[in-house]
């Protein structure tokens, strides 16, 4: 019945957290025909995207406007809504405990609402990135609570489905309801590989649960690709995260020794680059930045604790990677040494402040651990970031961007390049400036002047 549902698309969906997924998932479900209610437990953020506001960039207002006007696509902060619901998309955070474990809350307070509307032929799925076995350890157990006396591999297919079932039987997975992990892969700014032509991964819990995640996906994914359980789809957003983070940690080692060799590790990374095979550009930095990157090895480093290994890649790329900060504090105190210039009372623009190009999330951006650095120090900051109007540092207060022009340029000791937006013209940054110190190659095509530029 729900999979009928599915392929005519007549399914209300729900999907349960409206930030950066949640939103583009609820618009790409309402465009493939679906009626869709989106829930967050943010009442004022529902009250925005009830007057066609997004929060989220890749989501414009034009596209999410007329959904919401038409009723197709409905927002509320009342859970009781999923007892209407044909299936339901978790995107809730997971972010890291002070501790740097992993921070179940947002995904446990979820689940927990949805055990309590939880009804026959209902589709649940968890997108929000994990580490492996949370499907079936902590939300199968809250939506099932006698799960461990089932079966999994098995769909029950023998016995009939219960659409009313008995109000002391719980209702049983891959036979009254569905739960799948799909791990999200969306991009922010990437306007090649986006939601709808990014293959989907599926896992279900028992087959059957598969096939109706997997007909649910194809409805407005181009490609879904099936694995045999929850915890393979778990563990495969693991692992592209921490691939990214170790190769970030590798070339971030690379450009450091290089720097003591006196090589350009640009110059280097674009000659290897030229191989077409068995070789990945991957490019230094200031340090990791964004929602995921930073944060997702650390679920798989900890359960790997709980089996008893201790992941060794995935805590030197953090210890390399989280010491950029330091090192682009060092490359400008050289670059203000060069002029005669301490740290302690200088001026500093900041270029860019997002996590990375053209786009304006600042969320776990190293610029704000490299602009604490420096205010530490005693450096005085301006900042500049096209797609950034002001930033909050705890106790630094807020800080607004300025408008670049070639004056304040001028009025600063040193220019410093955190994040390599095309918007900047580095043409200008470098005729203007003293020195600048430039942490992404942003400067690549300026021909003049070079020797005012310092790259890590
Ligand atoms: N942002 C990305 O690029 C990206 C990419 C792939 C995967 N992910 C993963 O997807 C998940 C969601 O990330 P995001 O970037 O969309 O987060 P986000 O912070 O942008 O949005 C999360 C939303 O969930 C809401 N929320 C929190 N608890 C809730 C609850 N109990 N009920 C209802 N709403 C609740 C918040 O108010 C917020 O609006 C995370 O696990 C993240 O790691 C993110």
């Amino acid at each position: 019945m729900l999979l009928k549902k599915i392929e005519t698309r007549s399914a209300h969906a729900g999907v349960i957290g409206l930030g950066y997924v949640g939103l583009s998932l609820v618009v790409a479900i309402a465009d493939a025909g679906f009626k869709v209610t989106g829930i967050d437990i943010n009442p004022e953020k529902i009250e925005r995207l009830k007057r066609g506001i997004s929060d989220v960039p890749d989501v414009p207002d034009a596209v999410l406007g007329p959904l919401i006007k038409s009723g197709q696509i409905q927002v509320t902060t009342d859970y009781s809504v999923l007892s209407q619901l044909d299936t339901v998309n978790i995107c809730v955070p997971t972010p890291l405990n002070e501790n740097r474990t992993p921070d179940m809350q947002f995904i446990t307070a979820a689940v927990e609402q949805i055990a309590q509307h939880l009804h026959s032929e209902q589709l649940v799925i968890l997108e929000s990135t994990t580490y492996p076995g949370t499907t079936e350890e902590i939300v199968l157990p809250t939506l099932q609570p006698n799960s461990s006396e089932t079966t999994l591999e098995n769909d029950s297919n023998t016995k009939p489905p219960s659409l009313s079932p008995d109000s002391t039987e719980s209702l049983q997975v891959g036979r009254d309801f569905y739960l799948a992990f799909s791990p999200e892969r969306i991009e922010p700014g990437n306007s090649t590989y986006f939601m709808t032509n990014t293959p989907k991964i599926v896992g279900g819990v028992t087959p059957k649960c598969t096939q109706v995640a997997k007909t649910f996906y194809e409805q407005f994914i181009n490609k879904t690709y099936t694995v045999s359980s929850p915890r393979i789809a778990e563990m495969t957003k693991l692992l592209e995260n921490t691939f990214r983070s170790v190769n970030i940690g590798l070339i971030n080692e690379v450009a450091l020794i290089c720097d003591r060799m006196d090589l350009n590790v640009w110059e280097i990374i674009d000659a290897a680059a030229t191989k077409p095979f068995g070789f990945m550009p991957f490019y230094p930095g200031p340090g990791l930045g964004g929602h995921c990157i930073p944060i997702d090895p650390h679920y798989l480093s900890w359960q790997a604790l709980n089996y008893n290994y201790h992941a060794r890649f995935i805590e030197l790329a953090s210890e390399i990677n989280s010491s950029m900060p330091n090192y682009v504090l060092d490359k400008v105190i050289h670059a203000l040494n060069l002029h005669r210039k301490p740290l302690n009372g200088s001026n500093l623009l900041i270029l860019g402040v997002a996590y990375k190009k053209d786009i304006g999330d600042t969320r776990e951006s190293p610029a704000f651990e490299v602009i604490r650095l420096m205010l530490d120090k005693g450096a005085h900051i301006l900042y500049h970031d096209p797609h950034v109007s002001n930033i909050v540092l705890g106790e630094g207060g807020t800080y607004h961007s300025q408008t670049l022009t070639s004056a304040l340029i001028e009025s600063v000791d040193c220019v410093v390049i955190l994040t390599d937006h095309s918007a900047i013209d580095y043409d200008l940054i470098v005729k203007h400036a003293a020195v600048i110190v430039d942490t992404r190659n942003a400067t690549r095509t300026v021909q003049n002047e070079l020797d005012k530029i310092i790259k890590i």
